[in-house]
């Protein structure tokens, strides 16, 4: 027994923390699945671990076979869709299983509500740059309610990868390149989705992905393969999913990528050893789209038989869409390369899921609201306009934002009146008639006859180029008016899945514009869409004013107006560095000092980690972000200057409003080991705040640093702090200069 005690306690300090024991709701749960178990033929047993789509009544399996749907469904062969938009569509096919399928077993349909369902919130990056946990968690907890009145059970999110580099268009998916950040939005969305009860009739299940480590496909290329460190998956990319997993996610989802040699799908010691054994993970895992099939063409499979072999070993639950778990699941079994009591643990945990949602009480309960009283609520509009205006960032401002009263505009660009762009990728189901653009926001804001408008230029999907006439039109009104507010960047189709780019630059036409209005001599404030950091050097050189306002969303043309008025002060925070170029990527704040740092992260130096033809800094580090007042960082003081391990480090901040307005700010905590046992970050976000304050206005903000959270990866894998000195900073941005020093003993 003793023995047994200890090699707990070590599993306890290499796996960072304890699994936790099981709820008695989900105790119940199992016990349920167990019973129905025992009732249920082999390839009923498969049935429930194949999620299909629809297309025009037809399912597409392996190579393209087809089989008829609503058989597979009432054979019981069927045990979720994805991507049902309609809900009568969704209940009619759920009556179909219940009804009709021998065991009655209700289906759950998924689909990806990414950032938003019905009213479309500013993409995942952007509201990561509000650094507001209670507002990503409000923004999920109404796209659950949206989502649960539309019969959709499952949502394929939070995404928790971390990533560093913005070829991969992915980024907009996400919560940027810190995995403190990361981990704590990622619970915050996960407690959105779920809520307390996931029975609840506006509450659905979330979905951790991609597990794990996409965000670090080689060269920013969609799907490419990842390798890294054990050390560097852990400390950098793991705390996100981990989050997820302590919220109470109940479901993951496997990546598409290959980890230590062997695809996700197929990878037992990501599904298994790392997620169930080590994490306490106890739902079930759905493989991406096609994924286990992949595996054949990864090479790792001979054909869809052995793919599904390797996923089932692997124990993954659920294969989205490739066929083959129906396919040849039992002949695995029959001739013993799967064992029974396999497929019942994988059935166990997807039925489990199913009896938590409440499925098996009321298999309709999540489509009977009356859509008038949950889509596009009032206070939920109002609130995705907060949330848009928090989450844009101004990056420059030479005085002209925000806007005089009386001011004529010239609003020119591809993406001031782009109601589905502003969007950006993964719409759900959301209108782009509802959509306010910009421009609608504008003229309303300061009058019709105050904004002239003209679109000058086409960038999206088909076309990338001048409008006939475009910048003739664009300088005549620019020569008309007080200021250009000029909308330039990617649209809604450059974010999102399978949209890397080379080039982070914004495209060729859109630059033209800029210098022929910028040969006007009228002040321009740039107005940024995109969905990633993107190389803006150009556009910062010659614009007055650059506001990021990213894909915001339903609601992103009032924000701008709000932002632009002065009627709201901008307080977002970048979440990702923008790089000068894309020659620095990855350029992330939270890198290694290596043996040879250039003196100045600004200048090249002979024989340093640096390069001869660029900065080293990246143009926009990780947290900056401007407003229209100033706030002075002052007092740091350390309160516990010595900590035992296990303590808490206590640091406070002044932070004075020395503006003339009210307004926000994010405070940033961060820290670096001294001497630690591997090399660590130079800096690391450990604590942040977002405060508002009067113009005038101080308080002094408290963080308060658990130990255990300046643990790390070890070289022998164990997850721990080190005693020894530690710097602290405090401020608005990763280049905080206020500093402190503590020790742990
Ligand atoms: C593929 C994407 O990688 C994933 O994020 C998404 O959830 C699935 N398709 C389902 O649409």
């Amino acid at each position: 027994m003793k023995r047994l005690i200890s090699i707990l306690a070590i599993l306890s300090v290499l796996v960072g923390s304890a699994a936790p024991q099981m709820t008695q709701e989900e105790k119940e749960a199992m016990k349920f699945a167990d019973k129905l178990i025992k009732k249920m033929t082999l390839r009923e047993k498969f049935g429930q671990l194949e999620q299909f789509i629809t297309r025009r009544g037809v399912v597409t399996g392996p190579g393209g076979v087809k089989c008829d749907i609503e058989s597979a469904v009432r054979k019981g062969e069927v045990g979720s869709f994805l991507s049902i938009r309609d809900r009568n569509e969704a209940l009619r096919l759920q009556k179909m299983a219940v009804e009709e399928s021998r065991l009655g077993i209700p289906l759950i349909f998924g689909y990806d509500i990414i950032h938003g369902c019905k009213i479309i919130f500013p993409e995942n990056l952007a509201m990561s740059c509000s650094w507001n946990l209670d507002a990503i968690e409000r923004s999920a907890r109404i796209a659950a309610e949206e989502s649960a009145a539309t019969a959709i059970h499952w949502t394929f999110s939070p995404m928790c990868d971390i990533s560093f580099d913005p070829r991969w268009s992915r980024v907009s998916e996400g919560a940027g390149e810190d995995p403190y950040l990361g981990a704590k939005i990622a619970a915050a969305m996960v407690r959105g989705y779920q809520g307390d009860d996931l029975s609840a009739q506006n509450t659905i299940a979330a979905c951790i992905k991609h597990f794990a480590a996409y965000g670090a496909a080689q060269a920013g290329k969609d799907y490419n393969t990842v390798d890294m460190s054990e050390l560097m998956f852990r400390n950098l990319y793991l705390p996100p999913y981990r989050a997820a997993v302590d919220a109470g996610a109940v479901t993951v989802m496997s990546s598409f990528n290959d980890f230590k040699g062997v695809p996700a799908s197929g990878n037992k010691w990501l599904l298994y050893d790392l997620l169930r054994e080590e994490l306490g993970f106890r739902g079930f895992v759905v493989s991406d789209w096609n994924a286990v099939h992949e595996m054949i063409i990864h090479g790792v499979a001979a054909d869809g038989k052995d793919a599904a072999e390797l996923a089932l070993k692997a124990h993954l639950n659920m294969d989205m869409l490739g066929g083959d778990y129906i396919a040849y699941g039992e002949q695995l079994v029959k001739e013993g390369r799967i064992s029974e009591k396999l497929v019942d643990e994988l059935v166990r945990e997807v039925l489990a899921v199913k009896y938590r949602l409440g499925l098996f009480e009321d298999p309709y309960r999540y489509g009977k609201q009356d859509l008038s009283k949950v889509y596009y609520l009032p206070e939920n509009m109002e609130f995705a306009r907060e949330v848009a205006a928090e989450s844009m960032v101004l990056l420059k401002n030479e005085g002209v934002l925000p806007l005089q009263k009386g001011v004529k505009i010239a609003l020119i660009g591809p993406f001031a009146d782009a109601p589905k762009d502003q969007l950006g990728a993964w719409r759900g189901l959301g209108d782009e008639k509802r959509s306010i653009t910009f421009r609608t926001a504008l003229e309303e804001r300061f009058g019709k006859e105050n904004v002239l408008y003209t679109k000058a230029c086409e960038c999206g999907k088909y076309a990338d180029k001048i409008l006939e006439g475009g910048i003739e039109e664009a300088v005549k009104i620019a020569e008309q008016s007080d200021i250009v507010l000029l909308s330039m960047g990617l649209s809604g189709w450059h974010s999102g899945e399978s949209r890397s780019r080379a080039e982070i630059t914004i495209p060729a036409p859109q630059q033209a514009l800029l210098d022929a209005l910028k040969n006007t001599g009228k002040k321009i404030v740039v107005l940024l869409s995109t969905g990633r950091p993107l190389d803006i050097r150009n556009e910062v050189e010659k614009a007055d004013a650059v506001l990021l306002t990213w894909h915001s969303g339903t609601m992103a043309g009032p924000a701008v107006a709000d932002l632009v008025s002065g009627d709201k002060n901008p307080s977002g925070h970048l979440t990702m560095s923008f790089p000068c170029s894309v020659g620095q990527v990855p350029v992330h704040y939270n890198s290694k000092n290596t043996g040879r740092p250039p003196k100045s992260q600004f200048k090249a130096q002979g024989y340093s980690s640096s390069y001869v033809d660029i900065q080293n800094a990246p143009l926009f580090p990780f947290g900056h972000g401007l407003s229209y007042t100033e706030f002075e960082y002052s007092d740091l003081k350390v309160l516990t200057p010595t900590v035992e391990l296990g303590g808490v480090v206590k640091v406070s901040v002044k932070v004075t409003n020395k503006g003339k307005v009210a307004g926000d700010d994010v405070a940033q905590l961060y820290v670096h080991d001294l001497v630690a046992e591997t090399t660590r970050p130079v800096r690391e976000l450990k604590g942040f705040e977002r405060l508002s304050l009067k113009a005038g206005e101080s308080k002094v903000v408290e963080f308060e640093i658990p130990t255990s959270e300046l643990a790390y990866c070890h070289s022998d894998l164990s997850w721990k702090a080190d005693k020894g000195d530690f710097h602290v900073w405090v401020g608005a941005d990763s280049y905080a200069s206020l500093k402190g020093k503590f020790t742990i003993k």
